[in-house]
């Protein structure tokens, strides 16, 4: 396992790195981020390096046991490169230039910004390739976090040209966008613009390949940055970090271009559902790269400064947290940041080496999990019977205003995904066309934009004898966001047993319900009017309308409810599904605040709560503390929880 975090050495004196080294081998401290914002330092001015303090400090490093995850610290361009270049910065829908002073302040498809970021990863990578040091490259920071999509003139070319590589002829494009709405046509690529501030909803289909280039032009810069490194001789695995299901890149195609998966994590303590929030994460990630350990590149060791009230984590809480990213399949649990700013916007930011040092929880907690992480071997947490679809181009249509209803695509996924998680069942996350034949449960929420090969393996999984439940708005438009020839559900009404013929917005304060097969639910957001055609209603509204419909298609069958609910709905309905397909947890008879995960090598149990919690084994009752960790080995396993 690694352990350790973000290294800023550049902004404190260099008589503090040897006590910095000392102090990461007391907590042992074995990998450190190092250089992510040293831009400025790395290169004084263009054409001109200052690589002697690096040299220095990687030797140090080194010699200190620690290894090195070196960044090509491209992150926040320095000074002279933007009042050299201004035009490198980025700009906002609204036209604002985005200026420099904090970071990300640069343009995906700037022609000056790429070719200086090329420079820097290069020379990093000819300097640092063979260093015994380095173990592995961190591309970039957080891509998107801050700038989620660039409107400059840059951009506006770059989009032009990734559409005419989509699709060919302007006409294909104006019959995706369907451009005859609102006097729309173009006649050429070069009408094209970004969808920048405009008086009313843009065309959902251009707002839909925007944000499909935004991801792909940044990724293109990732590769760019990584394919120098490859150039230069750099042979480590190369990352960028990750931001779980952050809404703005999709990390499906992302995961493909990575050597490692990485992902940073802050949860807010504040939030009673904050574990299963970073276990939504955790799974994510892994899924991203089934068969690889990821690493949870940062958390924080205590509190942020970046929310408006930033609680603490309580005394445990940060360990139970990290045992749940290594059950997960985490290869390393590191943080933002080893040392604690002296200045600058993240000067309340708490450290691993606070300013107060040993005497701090934060340091004493930080130096216990990395002595109990000591020589731990990482787990391989297998897949599980169920999966969650989850598909940001699916999120990206639905992100759109002026549907029937609003819906939050996460909250839906999450709600399924934590109604799995407090009945301690594994899940994966996967998108619809991959292989689905090893699950006995594919939850598909919300899943409204479908794409042909999403529609054929669903079809094909059911048909082979899988469980599949859906929610209203299923395979509703194509890949452009367009409805297909007849409507709605066009792909699978012969499997779900029927398709809605309209749709129609319900508020809370309505308190509808449906009844039904021993279940009651509340109908939440969004109902179909649902025509059936051979399947069966298990649960209708008070007004009759059908809510729940489940139908056999070949082997399989499908659970389709045709709207929206609330959390303990979604409990009843996944209770059925999972009889249905007959999933078995990772452990029974848990307390829902005690999280179980099957690791590859047995099952841990962490208390997620601040109070002791009984767990029953074959051999008795035992107590797991707050935020305690129980590791079961596979030996045991079965006679166990
Ligand atoms: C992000 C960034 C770090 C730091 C932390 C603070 O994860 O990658 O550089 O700003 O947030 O929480």
């Amino acid at each position: 396992m690694y352990f350790g975090g973000d290294y800023n050495p550049e902004q404190w004196p260099e008589e503090v790195w040897d006590e910095d080294v000392r102090l990461m081998r007391e907590a042992r401290v074995n990998l450190v981020s190092v250089g992510i914002f040293a831009w400025a330092r790395l290169q004084p001015d263009e054409g001109e390096f200052d690589f002697a303090w690096l040299d220095r400090l990687l030797d140090k490093l080194h010699d200190g046991g620690v290894a090195v995850d070196l960044a090509t610290a491209t992150a926040s361009p320095p000074a002279w490169l933007v009042h050299r270049y201004p035009d490198v910065l980025p700009v906002t829908a609204t036209g604002t230039v985005l200026g420099p002073g904090s970071r990300q302040h640069f343009a995906p498809t700037s022609p000056d910004y790429r070719r200086l970021a090329a420079e820097l990863a290069t020379a990093l990578g000819r300097r640092y390739a063979d260093h015994p040091a380095v173990v592995m490259w961190h591309v970039n920071n957080e891509y998107a976090c801050h700038v989620h999509a660039d409107y400059s003139e840059h951009a506006a070319r770059a989009f032009r040209t990734w559409l005419a590589g989509r699709y060919g002829d302007i006409d294909a494009l104006n019959a995706a966008w369907g451009t005859a709405f609102w006097s729309q046509h173009y006649r050429g690529f070069d009408e094209v613009r970004p969808p920048r501030a405009s008086p009313t909803t843009q065309n959902p289909s251009m707002v839909l390949d925007w944000r499909r280039f935004t991801s792909d032009s940044l990724l293109d810069l990732y590769r760019m940055e990584r394919d120098a490194l490859r150039a230069a001789g750099a042979t480590q695995p190369v990352t960028t970090n990750f931001m779980g299901a952050f809404p703005f890149l999709d990390y499906w195609s992302w995961a493909r271009e990575v050597d490692v998966v990485s992902h940073d994590g802050y949860p807010d303590p504040r939030d009673p559902q904050a574990h299963r929030h970073a276990a939504f994460a955790a799974d994510l990630m892994r899924s991203l790269k089934p068969d690889r350990p990821w690493l949870l590149m940062e958390q924080a060791p205590n509190a942020v400064q970046w929310r408006p009230n930033n609680a603490a984590k309580a005394p445990g809480q940060m360990a139970a947290w990290s045992e749940q990213a290594a059950a997960r399949g985490a290869a390393g649990i590191l943080y933002f940041q080893w040392r604690q700013s002296r200045s600058g916007a993240e000067k309340f930011h708490s450290a691993m080496l606070p300013h107060s040092g040993k005497r701090s929880r934060t340091w004493k907690e930080i130096a216990a999990l990395g002595a109990a992480l000591e020589g731990r071997e990482t787990a391989a947490p297998p897949p599980g019977e169920v999966a969650i679809v989850f598909d940001w181009e699916n999120r990206w249509a639905l992100d759109q205003p002026d549907l029937p209803a609003d819906i939050d695509y996460q909250a839906e996924a999450f709600a399924w995904y934590a109604a799995l998680h407090e009945r301690h069942v594994q899940v994966s996350f996967v998108r619809a066309a991959h292989d689905l034949s090893g699950f006995r449960l594919v939850i598909a929420p919300a899943l409204y934009l479908l794409t042909e090969e999403g529609a054929a393996s669903l079809k094909r999984y059911v048909d082979n004898g899988g469980v599949l439940v859906t929610t209203a708005f299923t395979d509703i438009v194509d890949e452009h966001d367009r409805f297909r020839p007849g409507g709605y559900s066009t792909r699978l009404a012969d499997l779900l047993g029927g398709r809605p013929v309209d749709f129609f917005g319900v508020l809370p304060e309505e308190g509808r319900i449906a009844r039904g097969s021993g279940t009651e639910f509340a109908v939440t957001t969004m109902i179909e009017d649902f025509d059936l055609d051979g399947g069966r209603v298990l649960a209708r509204t008070l007004g009759g309308e059908p809510a729940l419909i489940s139908n056999r298609f070949g082997a399989g069958t499908s659970l389709h409810l045709a709207c929206f609910t609330d959390r303990a709905g979604i409990g009843g309905v996944l209770e059925q599904a999972l009889a249905t397909a007959g999933v078995r947890p990772v452990a029974d008879g848990l307390d829902p605040a005690v999280e179980a995960v099957a690791t590859g090598r047995g099952i841990t149990l962490i208390n997620q709560s601040a109070d002791p919690v009984p767990v029953k084994t074959t051999d008795g009752t035992f107590t797991l503390a707050p935020y305690a960790t129980w590791h079961l080995p596979s030996e045991q396993e079965d006679h166990h929880a």
